[in-house]
Order: C-alpha cells, then sequence, then structure tokens
C-alpha cells in the first residue's frame, strides 16, 4: 500500500512538471494575445524539399526594396545569388560572375572602398565578387538612425530564432493582430505577438502591394511566355521573403538534400545485391 501511494505520488509529481514546463514552454514562445501562429508547408521542408525559385527571386526584390534599408545581409556576395541552388542560378552561366542577374544586381548597388592610389575612402558600383553593403557605417550610427535599437543582420535571422522560417513569417503578417490591453506600448516601440513581450521597435515594414512584382519570362512548351506575377500582399510578400532568406540561413540545402537521397539510394541498391548473393553463396547449404 505504502508502495503504491508513493508511485502515485512519484506519477503526479511527474504530471505536474509536465504541465508546468508545458505552461513556460508556450510563453517562452513568445506568442501573446489570440494570435495563432500559421505554419505555411515550405517547399524547402522535408527530405526533398527544394527552394520555390519564383518566389525566392521575389523575395530578393522585397528584401533590395525595403528591408535593405535597415537590415545588412554581410554574409551573402552578390556572386553567390548565382550559385549553383541559389534563386537566380542559370545553368548556361556555371561562373555566377558572368550570370548577367548577377551582373546587374550588383552594379545596383554602391559599395564603399579605398581608392589604391590616393588611399581615400570612395564609393564605388558594386561587382559579382562583393558582399552585400551595410546600410549604415558602424553599430553606432544603426542605432542613432532606429530609434535606439540595432537592425540585426538578416544573412542567418531563419536559423537563428527558433521557430525558424515560421517565425520570420508570422513576425511580418502579424503586426495588424488586436493588441491586448496587458501589453502596453512606450514611444517608438511597435505591437507584435510573435516577438517575446509582444513589442519590438521596427515597426511594420510591409503593407498590401508596397513593391511592384513584374511578370516573369518562362518556357513553357519551348515557348517563352510571360507569366503574371502575385498580388504583393503582406502575406505573399512575407512568404517570398522567408524563401529568400531560407536559401541565405542555408545555401546548401539542395546539394545536401540530394546527396542524401543518393546515398539512401546507393544504400538500398547495396542491400539488395548483399540479399542476392548471400542467397547465392548459401544455395546449396541445408540450413
Ligand atoms: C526602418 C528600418 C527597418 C526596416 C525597413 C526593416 N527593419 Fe527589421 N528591424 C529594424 C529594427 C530597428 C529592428 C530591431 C527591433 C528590436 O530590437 O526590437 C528590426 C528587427 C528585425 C528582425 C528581428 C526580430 C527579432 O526577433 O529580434 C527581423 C527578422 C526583421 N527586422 C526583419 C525585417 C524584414 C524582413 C524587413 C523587410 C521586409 C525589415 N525587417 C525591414 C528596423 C527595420
Amino acid at each position: 500500500m505504502a508502495f503504491k501511494t508513493s508511485k502515485n505520488l512519484i506519477l503526479s509529481a511527474i504530471l505536474a512538471v509536465a504541465s508546468v514546463s508545458g505552461m513556460a514552454f508556450a510563453a517562452g514562445g513568445g506568442v501573446y494575445g489570440d494570435y495563432k501562429m500559421k505554419h505555411p508547408d515550405w517547399s524547402f521542408n522535408g527530405a526533398f524539399g527544394t527552394y520555390d525559385r519564383a518566389a525566392a527571386q521575389r523575395g530578393y526584390q522585397v528584401y533590395r526594396e525595403v528591408c535593405a534599408a535597415c537590415h545588412s545581409l554581410k554574409y551573402v556576395a552578390f556572386r553567390h545569388l548565382g550559385d549553383e541552388g541559389a534563386p537566380f542560378y542559370l545553368e548556361d552561366f556555371p561562373n555566377p560572375s558572368d550570370n548577367p542577374y548577377v551582373k546587374n544586381f550588383a552594379a545596383d548597388w554602391q559599395v564603399a572602398d579605398i581608392d589604391s592610389e590616393t588611399g581615400d575612402v570612395i564609393e564605388r558600383t558594386g561587382i559579382a565578387a562583393d558582399y552585400f553593403p551595410q546600410p549604415f557605417p558602424n553599430d553606432a550610427a544603426a542605432r542613432a538612425s532606429n530609434g535606439g535599437s540595432l537592425p540585426p543582420d538578416l544573412s542567418s535571422m531563419v536559423k537563428a530564432r527558433s521557430g525558424g522560417a515560421d517565425y520570420l513569417y508570422n513576425l511580418l503578417i502579424s503586426y495588424d493582430t488586436p493588441k491586448p490591453d496587458s501589453v502596453e506600448l512606450t514611444p517608438g516601440l511597435h505591437w507584435n505577438p510573435v516577438m517575446d513581450g509582444g513589442k519590438i521597435a521596427m515597426a511594420a515594414p510591409l503593407s498590401d502591394e508596397l513593391v511592384t512584382y513584374e511578370p516573369t519570362e518562362t518556357m513553357y512548351n519551348g515557348e517563352l511566355k510571360l507569366v503574371d506575377p502575385p498580388v504583393a500582399t503582406v502575406e505573399q510578400m512575407a512568404s517570398d521573403l522567408t524563401q529568400f532568406l531560407a536559401w541565405t540561413a542555408d545555401p546548401k540545402l539542395e546539394q545536401r538534400k540530394g546527396v542524401g537521397l543518393m546515398t539512401i539510394v546507393y544504400l538500398l541498391i547495396l542491400s539488395l545485391l548483399l540479399f542476392l548473393s548471400y542467397k547465392r553463396v548459401w544455395r546449396n547449404v541445408k540450413h
């Protein structure tokens, strides 16, 4: 009897700890108010996942036209955009420095450099080998322009936050959720249910049709066709950006998953051969 009671005690203690830590976990997830996290079925999830190239290309446009004003992408070089598995890879241009997209994008930015003759700091047009320039000369300047808060680098943001791609997507689409009274905002802070404490120093960066998506050219039955772009709603831009920033955070994902698949196929064939040779070796032996 005594034994039974202590067993029950232990059991209920375990249950109590589990439910308390469950509650703590929900709070630590940082979702405030009635907001329900959305979990889109990302094309890059799963064993055979790949990036949605058209979406990632649009995501680059949104980064360029909106986020780049405040956020750097300092671990990405223009030429990376034309690598195999990257959003702007073209088979005809295995060397990304020759890729016309890469060249155009690089030329669209000014980068800081040192004049090799005078030693002066100069600005020059970007080239494929340059890394994305930083929007501010240093952290102090970045804070001064953003009410004291530092816009983090976005190169590996999708890996840096728990929740990954879903976190980034929900952060961008959830600004218009009704704010509970319990969250009090001081000047310079904005309500966002996905942030810890429900507060963020970044004002909603996206609004419907903030960017204009262009039609894309696609080969269809051997003919070049113009395909209408999707409407640039907040959700669409957030999802496109997530594809782009998932790629910057994990540019080798497709190669890695490809190697994984080949390894599985190889092991399956190997197992079959081993099984057949086992049959053959033991064919005449009674067992
Ligand atoms: C006007 C400047 C500005 C623009 C434009 C801007 N941000 Fe921010 N962003 C900030 C600042 C400042 C912070 C820091 C917020 C804080 O610490 O509360 C931030 C924080 C973030 C964070 C980190 C949130 C976290 O978990 O700490 C992400 C992700 C982010 N921004 C993504 C974006 C994306 C994507 C875009 C483009 C659609 C964008 N931002 C546009 C200023 C900006």
